[in-house]
């Protein structure tokens, strides 16, 4: 069991706790030692830490090849790159998530064709992937939304019957599993976010893994301006030259950053297990209200919970999410939704011609979710008062009704 006011100095002090956030950071002394130790050493940006935390990462996953990226963007995009997404080409990209899952494709000038989700779960629907497949589809996208693994065995044979390939964005669901398989290892490539809301945080950063070195290889040349060696690897060969070989990005991780985020990995299965116990002690508070009703989740999965996400809804009522929303963040909490489906955003219709209609599940959910708070250093208190928070909320909207 984690200390949580050891870990959030805001915990132990309600007064100066202006809002509970819905994600945050968890930074200790170790993770600082850490950092300090990089910043008096020689390399600050691709040094030694990198391959350290990109080794940690790929074992911790399962896989032979981690790749670390400045951002959990830059990973999707490296990803695209790396299976070599060009022009025309088509991509299963999910409606419910965050608008970088179908970026990534448009960066390489790809076509994000967006799926709808299970009403469930809210998970890519193996159904219509299917649906949605043609000629020029080149790859699939899955999104583990909230911290869920998809049904990869099903996504798999799919990604197998149209030899398409299978990417994860991952970027809620590290240190989750699918059938006693961790994320990471699920999918030919999978991508991960260090962001600090994220499971756990390099500041910024972003990592993609896969068992495959040839593709590793190739997102280390792209992260790199498309040239071949680094400047650390010239310095060891005692050598200036270099070439460039394709048109790369700027995509590095620091040294530094790296070293925090080696010493939050080794924290990952507490948190992971807080995060959970958190999700539980919601669960059963929940049980018993009908106007607030949890995500769904499949038994053959360890949920990483980045988000708890709930649906507000009550058959016959004017009950809204806004209303109820409103109410929590008056309340001092910090309430979110995650997310507007992607192909509602305005440039997507604007490119693309996507609008409303074009994912029913996604759009229906949309309209009722609220994001509660979860994280780490929350104590049990501050889930109580979430719990008390939602129910004085959901009943006062219920009376103002009558
Ligand atoms: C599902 C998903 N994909 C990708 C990203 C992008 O990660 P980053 O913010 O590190 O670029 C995020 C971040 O919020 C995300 O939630």
């Amino acid at each position: 069991m984690i200390d949580a006011t050891a870990l959030n100095p805001l915990a132990a002090d309600p007064a100066r706790r202006q809002m509970l956030p819905y994600g945050r950071q968890s930074v200790d002394e170790d993770d600082i030692a850490a950092v300090v130790e990089v910043l008096r050493s020689d390399w600050l940006t691709t040094g030694p830490k990198v391959t350290e935390f990109e080794q940690a990462f790929a074992h911790l996953t399962g896989v032979r090849e981690a790749v670390a990226v400045n951002n959990g963007t830059a990973a999707l995009h490296a990803a695209m790159y790396a299976i070599g997404i060009g022009p025309g080409d088509e991509v299963l990209v999910p409606a419910m998530t965050f608008a970088a899952s179908a970026n990534c494709v448009v960066y390489q000038g790809g076509i994000p064709v967006f799926v709808d989700v299970d009403p469930d779960t809210l998970l890519i629907d193996p159904v219509q992937v299917q649906v949605n497949i043609t000629p020029r589809t080149k790859a699939i996208i899955v999104v583990d939304y909230a911290g869920q693994p998809c049904d990869y065995d099903r996504l798999r044979a799919i990604a197998d019957r149209h030899d398409l390939w299978l990417v994860a964005d991952a970027c809620h669901a590290l240190g989750g599993s699918y059938k006693g398989r961790p994320v990471g290892s699920l999918a030919d490539l999978s991508t991960f976010s260090l962001h600090p809301v994220k499971p756990i945080t390099s500041g910024e950063g972003g990592m993609v893994t896969t068992d495959d070195p040839d593709l590793a290889q190739r997102m280390r040349v792209f992260r790199n301006h498309g040239i071949t060696s680094d400047h650390r690897q010239r310095d060891q060969q005692g050598s200036w030259f270099y070439e460039m070989v394709d048109l790369g990005y700027n995509y590095r991780l620091t040294d530094f950053q790296c070293a925090l985020g080696l010493s939050q990995l080794r924290k990952l299965s507490g948190w992971v297990a807080r995060r959970r116990e958190i999700a539980r002690r919601y669960d059963a508070a929940f049980a018993s209200m009908t106007a607030v009703q949890p995500l769904v989740v499949r038994p053959d999965v360890v949920h990483a919970y980045h988000l708890y996400m709930v649906r507000v809804h009550e058959p016959d009522s004017e009950m809204s999410r806004d209303e109820v929303f409103a109410a929590l963040r008056a309340a001092g909490i910090g309430v979110n939704v995650h997310y507007i489906p992607v192909h509602l955003h305005p440039f997507y219709r604007e490119r693309f011609g996507t609008g409303t209609g074009l994912c029913p599940t996604a759009e229906a959910a949309y309209g009722q979710l609220i994001t509660l708070p979860v994280f780490p250093a929350m104590s049990d208190a501050d889930v109580d008062a979430v719990v008390a928070g939602v129910h004085t909320a959901v009943s006062r909207i219920r009376m103002e009704q009558l």
